[in-house]
């Protein structure tokens, strides 16, 4: 390809990929699959990557660009970059509707806007493309987080149709409340605290060093304002239809207000209907229409008089604090939980409360017996907010963060720059080792289902479990009528369960199904803190097998994409301890895989599907273990025992007369390892 198709063609794949980034980020129009545009996307980066001269700054392929960021530049905004003087009550908005007409004039129209909880940002447009994204910081300067803010798929890096040669814009970027989730479940399965709100981990993730990561958490952002006037608008309404003209994302949920019941009804509209958005609000904007009337009205030192912010009151409930508890996890995190005296809110008695860490704890200033508030919001569990001090007694003990594990008595650690204490027992405290073997079954991880409900406890309290590696071990006859009570409880009476022929049967299965998955599933099964499933995939993928990971420094660890100091110095210090090394060793004897094997590479197929195998003997090329994962993976069943549906009988050598016999009798076909591997394209 010349130069000259080559920018053509950048050119075409460059304006159809922002149109479909467009449709879909902003307007929620799927106009192509995402295969499709993944592969439009490639394919471009190619040709980038061959031409490298003809890149463009706003090209689709530069929203995670650049080195991480180590400091972020403070830099002075053009414009001040204001806040919103807030109103509780409906006498407030009375008053500022007053106000603004006694400057003004009588007739005023208002917009009505919903108020982000998020962070505000300003961005810069030089020749139609972003140049700056600056946060609010003192409201003079703020700090330069353009690498980052350019992630934000909703944020156009070109404009289109008719923008200025330069062009400032305001807005607020938040964290969608389903990826708020995701994230949160994600660092539990790292074993990695969660976040405690949406707005502050958006504020978080907007200054963290790499964009990768911040792409990956999936901000959002609506714009709602500009510092000045463009394209001759006359009002703060057309000028968010010509700021939509331009691609940036505006809400829809804005209501041009004649009078004050009409800015009440929308309050009150919102006051319930902001528990149905994807997205947290903290109350209601209310802005003067007319350009020409703001400029009338204009600000005081620290907020416009044109506008004002309507704050709902937090659904807030006072009750006692009674104790508090510390929670131990599978990687050892404590975290503290207030026990309260019941109290109603929101349509729910409310009996605990998150506290989070011990900052939290120490910020508030907790004492036992405290009346404290408690508030509802995008989390599940209600967290303390305050504290109300006037009802305080006087002989009441300030809550200290428990200085020992309450389970094993370990003293509790703290490493630096984070906000956990851990309990460092991590083979001998209990919720910690039965954590990690939940963590091991788990779906996402060695997929031993039949183990779930509470079984691994139960294996666990009969002395059975002490390790993942204790579950190769287990046995029929081992496991057969196992018993366990279950406490009763306000609703239930206390009942005695035991493990019968069939659940034992498929327990042994499960596990012994487990033993196909592949090296990148072990590894995260095994539950090292900060290794995640896509960290212990690239691991995989990268170093192929346990000894080459082992034996990995910190400098080879963190060359790879994605892997920082924290992920390389947890995996180091994990292989250190003698009885890791001894689990792996039990575990690789039991059959699990800690390498890729070559197999892994070959072109998956559907060629076995519906048909039903029984693979039984000794084969030459691969091991049994691994010729059930080339059956499952090309579509194909494993099944224990030979019975007149089994479609074929896979022979390998040493194989039992008795079954060689009952195959034949039954009229299955009998195939070798290389009539297989020729089924499956091999
Ligand atoms: S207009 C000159 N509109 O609330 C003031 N602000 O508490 C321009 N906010 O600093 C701000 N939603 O970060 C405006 N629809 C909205 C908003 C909004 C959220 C934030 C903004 C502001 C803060 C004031």
């Amino acid at each position: 390809m010349t130069e000259i198709e080559a920018k053509n063609k950048i050119a075409a794949l460059s304006d159809e990929l922002r149109e479909y980034n467009y449709n879909y980020y902003v307007l929620s129009r799927s106009l192509i699959s995402d295969y499709d545009f993944d592969l439009k996307l490639k394919e471009l980066e190619q040709l980038e990557n061959e031409f490298p001269g003809l890149r463009q700054p706003d090209s689709p392929t530069q929203r995670v660009g650049g080195e991480p960021t180590k400091d972020f530049l403070s830099v002075e905004h053009k414009y001040p970059m204001l806040s919103l003087s807030n109103s509780y009550s409906e006498q407030d908005i009375r008053d500022f509707d007053q106000r603004v007409r006694k400057i003004v004039g009588k007739e005023v129209e208002y917009v009505c806007e919903l108020k982000y909880d998020g962070v505000a940002i300003g961005l810069r447009y030089e020749k139609g493309i972003l140049v700056q994204a600056v946060t609010r910081g003192d409201g003079n300067q703020g700090d330069d987080v353009t690498n980052n803010v350019k992630t934000i798929k909703s944020i156009p890096l070109k404009l289109r149709g008719n923008y200025p040669g330069e062009l400032e814009i305001r807005g607020e970027i938040f964290f969608p409340l389903k990826d708020f989730e995701r994230i949160n479940k994600e660092r539990l399965e790292n074993g990695e605290q969660a976040f405690a709100n949406p707005r502050n981990s958006a504020s978080g993730t907007l200054k963290m060093q790499d964009p990768k990561e911040v792409a990956h958490r999936k901000l959002d952002c609506f714009l709602y304002y500009f510092p000045i006037t463009y394209n001759n608008a006359e009002t703060h309404y057309d000028a968010m239809q010509y700021a939509a003209s331009l691609g940036f994302k505006i809400s829809k949920n804005m209501a041009l207000c004649r009078n004050i019941d009409e800015i009440l009804e929308f309050i009150n509209d919102w006051e319930e209907g902001r528990h149905h958005l994807p997205y947290e609000i903290d109350g209601i904007v209310i802005k003067v229409n007319q350009l020409k009337m703001q400029q009338q009205l204009g600000f005081t030192a620290k907020s416009p008089r044109w506008a004002i912010a309507y704050k709902f009151k937090a659904e807030r409930a006072e009750t006692i604090l009674i104790s508090v508890g510390f929670q131990v996890g599978r990687t050892g995190a404590v975290t503290p939980v207030a026990n309260l005296k019941p109290v109603q809110l929101a349509g729910t008695i409310v009996k605990r409360a998150s506290l989070h860490n011990a900052d939290i704890i120490e910020n508030l200033d907790l004492h036992y017996r405290d009346f404290v508030y408690v508030e509802k919001g995008g989390e599940i569990i209600p967290k303390i907010v305050g504290i109300n001090k006037s009802k305080r007694k006087p002989d009441a003990d300030k809550v200290e963060f428990a200085p020992v594990c309450p389970e094993c008595r370990s003293s509790l650690v703290r490493s630096e720059g984070e906000s956990a204490f851990y309990c460092p027992n991590q083979d001998n405290c209990p919720p910690q080792i039965k954590g990690k073997l939940e963590h091991f079954i788990s779906r996402k991880a060695m997929n031993i289902d039949s183990l779930g409900e509470g079984k691994v406890e139960m294996l666990y309290d009969n002395g059975l479990l002490s390790n993942v590696a204790d579950l190769y071990k287990l046995d029929y006859d081992s496991l057969i009528g196992l018993e366990k009570i279950i406490p009763a409880t306000e609703e239930k009476k206390e009942k005695k369960v035991s493990l019968q022929d069939k659940s034992v049967r498929n327990i042994l299965n499960g596990i012994e199904n487990s033993k196909k998955l592949g090296f990148e599933k072990v590894l995260f099964a095994l539950g090292i803190r900060h290794i995640g499933e896509t960290v212990a995939k690239k691991l995989v993928a990268h170093f192929k097998s346990i000894e080459k990971l082992k034996n990995a420094s910190i400098e080879q660890l963190t060359e790879l994409e994605d892997i920082g100091d924290k992920i390389a110095i947890s995996l180091n210090e994990w292989f250190k301890d003698p009885k890791h090394q001894a689990i792996i060793e039990e575990l690789k004897k039991s059959g699990l895989n800690f390498e890729v094997h070559e197999q892994d590479n070959i072109a998956k197929t559907n060629n076995l599907e519906g048909k039903s195998f029984v693979v039984s003997g000794v084969f030459g090329q691969f091991s049994r273990n691994e010729i059930k994962r080339l059956i499952e993976e090309n579509g194909g069943k494993n099944i224990g025992s030979i019975s007149a549906k089994t479609n074929y009988l896979l022979a390998g050598e040493k194989m039992g007369p008795a079954k060689l016999a009952k195959a034949e009798k039954l009229g299955i076909s009998i195939i070798s390892e290389e009539e297989f591997m020729k089924m499956i394209d091999y």
